[in-house]
Parts: structure tokens; C-alpha cells; sequence
């Protein structure tokens, strides 16, 4: 903004036409340049929409329709906030309301990247705020800190809800919150929670969402502390807090005493009913229409992912348009894996990649895509036994030990109780899954079944 205002309140004075032609766009590309130069402005690829979310005038084809809508039916790198896009996770959502409401605890809620932690969160905080409870959505990042945080959820809070202050009494009037009965300062977990503990006439829900990525070990203890004050005071404030981890304990390691005072919950791969239903909200959405070839395609490659199947979803829409058909057939599907893979393998290391190379050309592909699969399914842990499934009773450690010491693949993860281990780098298990995927699932003769046995 501010190289906006000098730009106008400069000395130098401009013509009507100078400042709109300042302000504006161009509208095209200049046309044609006759000989050498620039390109032809009608041979550039152009964007299908405008920034506004309008689809060109020119452009509005039923299947120009569907692409454009394709954007918002599936989306892969966004969580969903529409109550309308939401698909499945009935019984999540009943005991998240459950344990918020009527044994009022705190929730940790966890679960591998991509499996729906954030889209869970936003309906939640939906339905908590129909039922008019107040809620603070956070994100926690690396440097995330108590004070600024805390500070900026106070803000949040009118004073109107202060069991000090009358309703009609100046400070009110004014439009004054917590935040501004505050000290200067940096706030201590004393602070925040006496003041909450003023709170009366409604409840608030605090959202603390990608836990794991905050680094500092005092702002972990201070949200602790926090949950222990506010649960032996009572207050009327709770705290859900989310991250990726795979199990309870990698989360709130350093925070043990407020076990029972939290409920963690983890959130579980999808149900193929779920899926189906992610599909079909998307079709209803996109107005395209999924065959079931297509959908069995989707749901076999997404093996109870949210986040793949949506990835999937939209690639294989945008296929089905491209060669101008209404309907996505499996051949759309088959190409989305094949597109997918591509754009996973950008976001897994060159170390990574390098080693998984490397097993691959031992003859490891295939157990590993199937462990890939496996640790996808139970939020990014490999147990014991399913090791043993895939590989082959009483084989399953060995190799997953192998795999570890030999390519760096895997690790045990610290202080698991069925002693799991887990991939060491994030993207891992999904690209080594989409791989085999790519490999057995595309093939035109298929069989998803014969992939189960493969793991039996
Ligand atoms: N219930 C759902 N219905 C439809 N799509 C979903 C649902 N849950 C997740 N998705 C889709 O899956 C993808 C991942 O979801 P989301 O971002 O909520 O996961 P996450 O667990 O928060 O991931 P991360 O760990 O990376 O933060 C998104 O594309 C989202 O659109
Ligand atoms: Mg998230």
C-alpha cells in the first residue's frame, strides 16, 4: 500500500488516462510483431479465468465450465472449508463435539500429512461457532511464541464476557477485549489463565493447528501448563491442538502431565464410503461425471487418503476435459497416478530419492511400495506385524530394519509402545506408494485384489 499512496500523493501530477493506465492490467498482449520479436500474442497459451474467478466470456463451454469448476471441487493443496465439500468423518466430528462439550477436555488430535486434520478443524470451528461459542483458529509456526500468540487470541475476546465488567460500563461501550487488560510486556502462563478465568456467559475454543512445527520447547511447555491450569480452574476455554505425528506421544512428548486432561484422538485413513463420497460431492460440484472404472481406480490408488484421492480426482477431471469428454474414464484416472508421481517426486529430497533409486535397483520396489502403503493406513506407522504381512511371517523387522540401516528409508520412532517404525522423510511413503500404484494399478488387466494378496 504504501508505494501505492506516494505513487498519488507525489508532487508529479498525472493525466486521468496516465493514472489508468497505471492502475490497469493491459488488457491483451500487444497483438502480432510482424517480423522477429515478441510472439504472437493468439499462439501464447492464456489462462482460463480471471483473477475474480470469472471464466472469459469467450471461454464458456460446458467443458470450459468443468475445468473452471474443477479448481474448487477437488482441491489437493488446500484444505475444505465448505460444510458442502466435507465428505465422511460423522464419527470424528461426534467425538470432538462429545469430549468438548460434555466432558469439556482438551483435544490433541493427530495424524499423518494430508489425512484431514485442518479440513476437520474448519468444520469444527464452523459448528462451534453456529452453537455461538467464540473460536481462535491458529496456525503454529516454526517461531510461533506464547506472548504474541496469546496476545492476539485475547484480542479476540470482547470484555463484554468479563465477569467484572457490566455491560453498559465505559470500557465495554468501547469496544475493549481482554488483550487490552494485559501488562505490557512478555505474558506469563499465570497471566493468560487468570484472565480467562474471568470469563463468563460463553465458551471459547482455541484451535492450534500444525503443533509439530513449533520448535520451541518453552511455548510446548507453556500450552501445557496452560491446559493444566485451565482444566484444574475449570475455565471455560478449551484447547484443541492438531499435528502431523505418528503416534500420541511424538506430539506431546515433552508434555506428559496433562494426559488426563486431554483427549487425543487420532484421525483415521478414509472408509471407501467416505471416499465415494469425496468423489461424488466433487462430480456434483465439477458437473462431470465419474465412471465407476474411474472411481475403483481412485479409491484402490488413494487407499483411505483424502489428500490423494483429491489429487486424483482433479488431475484425472482435467484429463477427461482435455480430450473433450464429459465423463472420466479410467484412462483419466490411469493418468492421473501418472501425473501424480511426477508432481510427488518434486517434493521428495535428492537424498531421498537417490537411496529409493538405489533399493529399487536391489529389487526392493515392490515390498516397499507395499510398506509405503501400509504405514500410509496407519498414520505413517509400520508396525511389527503388518511388516510381517507384506514381507512374510517373522521377516517384517529385519527388513525394515534393512532398509533403514542400508538406504536410510527408515526409523524406529522413540518411545512407540507396539515398537513401530516409521519413514524418515514425509513425502516418502506416498511417492513410493504412487509408484507401484503407477506400476500395477494403470496396468489395463488390474487386479486391486491381487494387490491385497500380494500383502497376505
Ligand atoms: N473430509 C474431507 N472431505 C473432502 N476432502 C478432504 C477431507 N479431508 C481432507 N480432504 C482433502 O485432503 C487434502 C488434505 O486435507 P488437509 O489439508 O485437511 O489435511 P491435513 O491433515 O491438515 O494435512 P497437513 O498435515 O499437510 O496439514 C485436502 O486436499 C483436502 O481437500
Ligand atoms: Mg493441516
Amino acid at each position: 500500500m504504501a508505494w501505492f499512496s506516494g505513487l498519488f500523493s507525489g508532487k508529479k501530477r498525472y493525466s486521468q488516462r496516465q493514472m489508468k493506465e497505471l492502475v490497469e492490467v493491459p488488457r491483451a498482449l500487444p497483438k502480432s510483431t510482424a517480423r522477429g520479436g515478441e510472439p504472437r500474442s493468439d499462439t501464447l497459451p492464456r489462462f482460463h479465468g480471471t483473477a475474480s474467478d470469472q471464466l472469459h466470456r469467450s471461454r464458456g463451454s460446458a467443458l470450459e465450465r468443468a475445468r473452471f469448476r474443477l479448481r474448487s471441487a477437488f482441491t489437493p493443496s488446500q484444505p475444505v472449508r465448505s460444510a458442502r465439500m466435507f465428505a465422511g468423518r460423522m464419527e470424528v466430528l461426534k467425538t470432538l463435539i462429545r469430549s468438548i462439550e460434555d466432558q469439556q477436555l482438551h483435544v490433541i488430535l493427530y495424524g499423518d500429512r494430508g489425512i484431514g486434520k485442518t479440513s476437520l478443524l474448519h468444520i469444527l470451528a464452523q459448528l462451534a461457532r453456529e452453537a455461538r461459542y467464540i473460536v481462535r483458529y491458529g496456525s503454529c509456526g516454526e517461531g510461533v511464541e506464547f506472548t504474541e500468540m496469546f496476545r492476539a487470541i485475547l484480542k479476540d475476546i470482547p470484555l463484554l464476557y468479563h465477569i467484572d465488567y457490566e455491560p453498559t460500563s465505559v470500557e465495554i461501550e468501547e469496544g475493549k477485549s481482554l488483550a487490552d487488560l494485559l501488562p505490557d510486556g512478555p505474558l506469563t502462563v499465570t497471566m493468560v489463565s487468570d484472565i480467562l478465568a474471568k470469563l463468563a456467559g460463553t465458551r471459547v475454543l482455541i484451535v492450534l493447528d500444525e503443533f509439530d512445527r513449533a520448535e520451541s520447547q518453552a511455548f510446548r511447555r507453556a500450552i501445557a501448563e496452560l491446559i493444566k491450569n485451565l482444566s484444574d480452574r475449570s475455565v471455560r476455554v478449551q484447547i484443541v491442538i492438531a499435528g502431523v505425528a505418528a503416534n500420541l506421544t511424538e506430539l506431546i512428548e515433552h508434555i506428559p502431565s496433562i494426559r488426563r486432561n486431554i483427549l487425543g484422538l487420532q484421525v483415521p485413513s478414509m472408509n471407501s464410503t467416505e471416499i465415494d463420497e469425496l468423489i461424488s460431492n466433487g462430480q456434483e460440484a465439477c458437473g462431470l461425471t465419474f465412471e465407476q472404472e474411474a472411481k475403483a481406480l481412485i479409491a484402490a490408488a488413494a487407499y483411505g487418503s483424502p489428500y490423494i484421492a483429491s489429487l486424483l480426482c482433479q488431475n484425472a477431471g482435467l484429463a477427461a476435459v482435455e480430450r473433450g469428454a464429459n465423463s472420466v474414464a479410467r484412462q483419466d484416472a490411469a493418468q492421473a497416478i501418472h501425473q501424480a508421481v511426477d508432481e510427488i517426486e518434486h517434493r521428495v529430497s535428492s537424498r531421498s530419492l537417490h537411496y529409493i533409486a538405489r533399493a529399487y535397483e536391489d529389487g526392493h520396489a515392490s515390498n516397499l511400495g507395499m510398506l509405503a502403503r501400509a504405514a500410509l493406513h496407519s498414520s505413517g506407522r509400520l508396525l511389527p506385524h503388518q511388516s510381517d504381512m507384506v514381507l512374510g511371517e517373522g521377516k517384517g523387522a529385519d527388513f525394515v530394519s534393512m532398509i533403514g540401516d542400508k538406504y536410510g528409508l527408515t526409523r524406529p520412532i522413540a518411545d512407540d509402545p507396539e515398537g513401530a517404525f516409521q519413514f524418515c522423510e514425509e513425502g516418502v511413503p506416498v511417492y513410493m506408494w504412487m509408484r507401484l500404484a503407477q506400476d500395477k494399478l494403470t496396468a489395463e488387466d488390474y487386479d486391486i485384489s491381487a494387490l491385497d494378496r500380494m500383502a497376505s
